[in-house]
């Protein structure tokens, strides 16, 4: 055991690959990880965001490397490993899986083409960087994988039934890898976010109505911010997680715990 106390959660000299890395949720989550010490890794498809990304992301005083990449093709992923592999001199700490995207329509309305974008970018993509990322840390004995489920890793959301396949299908990955790799000191979890405004879900947030339904039954008041994620990912990635694996922590104020339903207010007399 390396650490204890507040040290444990120090990632100085940890390094970590963190796929949509260069907006959203992935990227608030680099910016905890740089901050707690990490250097990284960062890699989406869009190369001149990406390296805007890496620039703000830099100012922790961390190395950041931006490598653009697509998820869903196996090349692009094989090519990130070896770019990580060679910035980090073969030491691999921790894989962020967060590049993902979503489609809403009814079911009925899904084309095929829908269907396998959403499976390869989601499911097949954290699939082929958890290969990767295993290549490189079961030599070494350790590593931490982090895969980011949603609400629909718990739960069905009508309309995006593939979205939760593949959320539901990252979690079955983490509880996988927690079994198959725990032997080589390597744990796997999943942050299930809930509600946080991105731009996967922006247009969600400004139909009219929405927000204020979704609070109505949000214990927490609010819906998430990138900064609530951040610290949960640097406590997953670091030594004060080591006997956390195969578990899926939501952060969503409270939206899966229940519903008040109704019942916080004074009865009519
Ligand atoms: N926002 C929420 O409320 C919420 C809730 C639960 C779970 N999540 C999950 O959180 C993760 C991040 O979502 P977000 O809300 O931050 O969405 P976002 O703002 O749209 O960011 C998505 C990120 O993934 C990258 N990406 C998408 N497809 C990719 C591919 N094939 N290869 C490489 N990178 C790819 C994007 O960059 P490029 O487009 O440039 O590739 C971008 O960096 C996703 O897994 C999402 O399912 C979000």
């Amino acid at each position: 055991m390396s650490h204890s106390g507040l040290a444990s959660f120090d990632l100085t000299g940890k390094t970590a690959v963190v796929t949509g890395g260069s907006r959203g949720l992935g990227k608030a989550m680099a910016n905890g990880l740089a901050r707690a010490g990490a250097d990284l890794v960062i890699a989406s498809r869009t190369a001149d965001t990406l390296q805007s990304a890496a620039e703000e992301l830099s100012r922790h005083g961390r190395r950041v490397v931006p490598v653009p990449t697509d998820v869903s093709d196996s090349s692009s992923v094989a090519a990130l490993f070896r770019v990580a592999a060679d910035t980090f001199d073969g030491q691999l700490d921790i894989l962020l899986n967060a590049a993902g995207m979503n489609v809403r329509v009814p079911t009925v309305e899904y084309t095929e083409e829908m269907w396998d974008a959403i499976i390869d970018s989601n499911l097949k993509g954290t699939f082929l960087c958890c290969q990767e990322a295993g290549r490189l840390m079961i030599p070494r004995r350790s590593g931490r994988i982090i895969n980011i489920g949603s609400l629909t890793s718990s739960a069905g959301v009508a309309t995006i039934g593939p979205y939760g396949a593949t959320k539901m299908g990252v979690l079955a990955l983490a509880k996988s890898l927690a079994v198959e790799w725990g032997p080589h000191n390597i744990t796997a979890n999943v942050i299930s976010p809930g509600w946080f405004e991105t731009d996967l879900n922006r247009a969600l947030f400004q139909k009219p109505g929405w927000l204020d339904a979704t609070l109505e039954r949000m214990p927490m008041g609010r819906t998430g911010d990138g900064e609530d994620l951040a610290d949960v990912a640097v406590f997953l990635a670091s030594d004060a997680a080591r006997y956390v694996t195969g578990q899926n922590i939501t952060v969503d104020g409270g939206f899966l715990a229940g519903w008040h339903g109704g019942f916080l207010d004074p009865p009519a007399s």
